[in-house]
Parts: structure tokens; C-alpha cells; sequence
């Protein structure tokens, strides 16, 4: 059942909007939705049947795609929360296994609850041996968002026993494998592009303290857990766990929206992040900084990036929904000075650079005009290389750590008894109707 109700702001009579088409002079009034937070929605479900017209929505800016009870951004204010949660509170007192519990089931987990969960995506994680085989088919300079891509997709062909998105257990346990799975194969995926050993996951770690040991560990000696730098991997986990209907997340329901199986639609999801105005960025920052070079060159690629001529663009800044600072860049800054200081990095030139861009960037009449502040992709590349991640990986590390959100909201909308199959509509501007012209005549 729809949560959403109708806007009752006077008792008489709900809230609606009125469209009148000044050509026929027809009115017709459309109700008003009114959600737990944030601005009231026009539902205009009846428009076309009611007027013969679509709407025209580029990029969706105005479009609500679906009811979700996930995840809250306000992007004037800079407030992001999860079933209520501000994600500040989630990243100084929570840890990922209990925000991935909170997103799938909607409150926090009692310990009994948590520890099941818990153990449940710990026997999950092994990955089946054939998949191996799988890995060996990639070239070994093949982009670890590639390899993910298509090993994440081919996990339907090796679980059948959990495809079934009409049963609630089968849903269930194919959402605890995609978790419990991705960080053995993002980390199987960095040492095939390094040509050292696969390692199978340890069942006394930690989610976080797994992956790193998956990574970075050799089997010719023992792997030095650094404290500092799990709980700084599971707070990057849960900055980035979910974030509303982002182009990933509408990827994943367009795909499930159609029955596909989960291990598909995820796959979807990693290929629409992979891209730099996406979950790409993250990558694009180090690759920009690095151009860049030195604090003197910042004030020309600045200028670059405010030139409408030149494709350049400030990455890591801006975002389609943020008007204020992402508040996960905010957590972001804090986690990158903590990891630098435990991992004794003094005087990084890039976090300097960083930091210098940044504060030029605020400063400057057209980022503040434009309201384009740092996104959470600004701090987490500095972060991540100092961590040993190649740039590379990057991108990898926001899939591992979204795709909890890409599997809660897919269960949402597969449990949502208003769902129906994504089919937008278009306004054509193509040729109208012509004659066909033989070939020999053309
Ligand atoms: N540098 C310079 N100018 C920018 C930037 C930027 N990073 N971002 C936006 N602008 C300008 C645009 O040129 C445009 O100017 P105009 O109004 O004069 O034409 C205006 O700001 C609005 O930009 P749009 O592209 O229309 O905004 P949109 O909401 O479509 O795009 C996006 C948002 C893709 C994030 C954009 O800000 C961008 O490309 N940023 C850099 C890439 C990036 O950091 N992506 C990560 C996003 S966060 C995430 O996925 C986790």
C-alpha cells in the first residue's frame, strides 16, 4: 500500500493543482501526494489519459520515479538520513553491517538481529571456485569496473536457487550474497590486475577488515590489520551505502522493473555508476589534481572550468541535488586528515592541493552563484590512495559499498504492490511519415 497521502493542508478539501490548457480551455485538477519530508508531489498519473499529454522532463529534475521510505536529501540545507538517521549519526556511532540492516528492514537491528545478519553475509562471501575461470578470461589490463561489470552479472548464471523475485526467501538470499560477494570479488578483481593470488575471505574479519585483508594480503605472510584504516573503509562503506534516485539506483529499478533477476540489475547499476559525472568521479578528482599539478596552476583551470567553450569541469564539485555541502564530503574531510595522520603522511601534496582548490573554488562569485560545493568524490580519492587503492579501484569501492542501496531499494520496489514496468515517454522530433525509396533509386 502507497504510504503517500493526499495533501490535507485544508480540511475541506485535499490540496491540488490545476492545469488548464489555454488552448481548450479544459481544466483539470491533479492531486497533491504529501511524503514525510520534503516538498509536496504532483501526482499526474491521469495526465495523459485526462489531456493527451506527456510531460517533459530531461535529465528527470522535476520527476519523481517512485515512492521509496529509504533515504531523505534535502539538498538546499545539505541533510542526508537514512530511515530517519542522520548520516553523520550513522558515521561516527554505527558500522556498515548495521546500515545495510537498516536500509534492507527499515529500523536498526536488536544484537540477536545483528549478529544473525551478520553471520548470515559472512557465509555468503565465498564466491563459487568455477567463477575463477570466469576471472581468468579477462585480459589482465582490463579496467577492475569492467571485470565487475560482467562477473557481477554472471552471478545469475552460477546461483539459480536464489533468481525467484517472487519469493521473499529467494529475494533475501540473493540480496546477502550480492553483499556478502562483493567485496571477495572487487578484491579478486584488483589482484587478477596485479597478478598475485586470489584470497579466499576469512570468517573471523570484519566486512570492511575482510576486504582490506582480500586486497592487500599475501599468502606468504600474516596481514597486519591497521584498526584506523578498517573503521575508515567502513565509514567510506557507509557514506556511500545509498543516496535516493540517483542514475545507478533508477538503472537498477528500470532493470528489476521488469523482472530481471537481481544479480542482472546490479550489474546494470555498476555499468550506469562506472561513468565520471557519476560514481566515476572519484577517480577523475585524483587524474584532475594530478593535471593540475601545483597550487600556482589552480586559478587557470578554474577559469577553464567556468569557460561555457571549454569541456573542462571542476571534478568532484557540484551536484544535481546538493546546493549546500554534501554532507558526506563533510565526514569525507574529517576521515581523509585521520587516515593521513595514522598512516604518517605529512604534507600530501594532493590533500594541500585539495584543500587550496577547494577553498579558491568557494570564494569564487560563479561556484557560489551556482551553488556547486564539494561532493563526496572530492576527499575519498585522496583517502583511497593513500590507503594503496589504485585510481583504478576507485570506482569499484562505491559499487562494493552501494550496492546494499542498489538491493534495498530493488527489494522496495519489488515488494511496492504500485510497481509496473519503467517505460518513460518521449517527445518526437524525428522525420514524419515519408515513403520508402528503393535502394536503386536513392
Ligand atoms: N565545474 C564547473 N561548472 C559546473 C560544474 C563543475 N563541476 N558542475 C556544474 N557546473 C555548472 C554547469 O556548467 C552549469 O552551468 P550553466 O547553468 O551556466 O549552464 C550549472 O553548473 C549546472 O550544471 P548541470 O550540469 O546542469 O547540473 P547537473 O545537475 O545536471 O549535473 C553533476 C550535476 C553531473 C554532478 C555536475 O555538477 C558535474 O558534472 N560535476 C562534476 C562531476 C562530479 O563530481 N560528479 C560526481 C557527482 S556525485 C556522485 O555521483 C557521487
Amino acid at each position: 500500500m502507497s504510504k503517500a497521502h493526499p495533501n490535507a493542508a485544508n480540511e475541506s478539501k485535499p490540496h491540488s493543482v490545476t492545469i488548464i490548457d489555454n488552448q481548450s480551455g479544459k481544466q483539470v485538477e491533479f492531486p497533491l501526494l504529501q511524503g514525510t519530508q520534503g516538498p509536496d508531489v504532483i501526482d499526474i498519473r491521469r495526465l495523459y489519459g485526462e489531456t493527451g499529454y506527456f510531460t517533459y522532463d530531461p535529465g528527470f529534475g522535476s520527476t519523481g520515479s517512485c515512492e521509496s521510505g529509504l533515504t531523505y536529501i534535502d539538498g538546499d540545507q545539505g541533510i542526508l538520513s537514512h530511515r530517519g538517521y542522520a548520516i553523520e549519526e550513522l558515521a561516527e556511532h554505527s558500522d556498515f553491517m548495521e546500515v545495510c540492516y537498516l536500509l534492507l528492514h527499515g529500523e536498526l537491528p536488536t544484537q540477536k538481529e545483528k549478529a544473525s545478519f551478520t553471520h548470515s553475509i559472512t557465509m555468503h562471501s565465498m564466491v563459487h571456485e568455477q567463477l575463477i575461470n570466469f576471472f581468468r578470461g579477462f585480459r589482465r589490463d582490463a579496467h577492475p569496473m569492467a571485470v565487475l561489470c560482467g562477473v557481477v552479472g554472471a552471478l545469475s548464471a552460477f546461483y539459480h536457487d536464489s533468481l525467484d523475485i517472487n519469493d521473499p526467501k529467494q529475494r533475501e538470499i540473493a540480496s546477502h550474497r550480492l553483499l556478502a560477494k562483493m567485496p571477495t570479488i572487487a578484491a579478486m578483481a584488483y589482484k587478477y590486475s596485479v597478478g598475485q593470488p586470489f584470497l579466499y575471505p576469512k570468517n573471523d574479519l570484519k566486512y570492511a577488515e575482510n576486504f582490506l585483508y582480500m586486497t592487500f594480503g599475501v599468502p606468504c605472510e600474516e596481514y597486519k590489520m591497521n584498526p584506523v584504516l578498517a573503521k575508515a573503509m567502513d565509514k567510506i562503506f557507509i557514506l556511500h551505502a545509498d543516496h535516493e534516485q540517483n542514475a545507478s539506483t533508477s538503472t537498477v529499478r528500470l532493470a528489476g522493473s521488469s523482472g530481471a533477476n537481481p544479480f542482472a540489475c546490479i550489474a546494470a547499476g555498476i555499468a550506469s555508476l562506472w561513468g565520471p559525472a557519476h560514481g566515476g568521479a572519484n577517480e577523475a578528482v585524483l587524474k584532475m589534481l594530478a593535471e593540475i599539478g601545483h597550487k600556482d596552476r589552480i586559478p587557470e583551470f578554474v577559469k577553464r572550468a567556468k569557460d561555457k567553450n571549454d569541456g573542462f569541469r571542476l571534478m568532484g564539485f557540484g551536484h544535481r541535488v546538493y546546493k549546500n555541502y554534501d554532507p558526506r564530503a563533510a565526514v569525507m574531510r574529517k576521515t581523509c586528515h585521520e587516515v593521513l595522520d595514522t598512516l604518517g603522511i605529512r604534507d600530501e601534496p594532493l590533500l594541500e592541493l585539495a584543500m587550496e582548490l577547494e577553498r579558491i573554488a568557494l570564494e569564487d562569485p560563479y561556484f557560489v552563484e551556482k551553488k556547486l560545493y564539494p561532493n563526496v568524490d572530492f576527499y575519498s580519492g585522496i583517502i583511497l590512495r593513500a590507503m594503496g587503492f589504485p585510481t583504478s579501484m576507485f570506482t569499484v569501492l562505491f559499487a562494493l559499498a552501494r550496492t546494499v542501496g542498489w538491493t534495498a531499494q530493488w527489494k522496495e520496489m519489488i515488494e511496492d504492490p504500485n510497481q509496473r514496468i519503467g517505460r518513460p515517454r518521449q517527445l518526437y522530433t524525428g522525420p514524419k511519415p515519408r515513403k520508402y525509396v528503393p535502394l536503386h533509386k536513392r
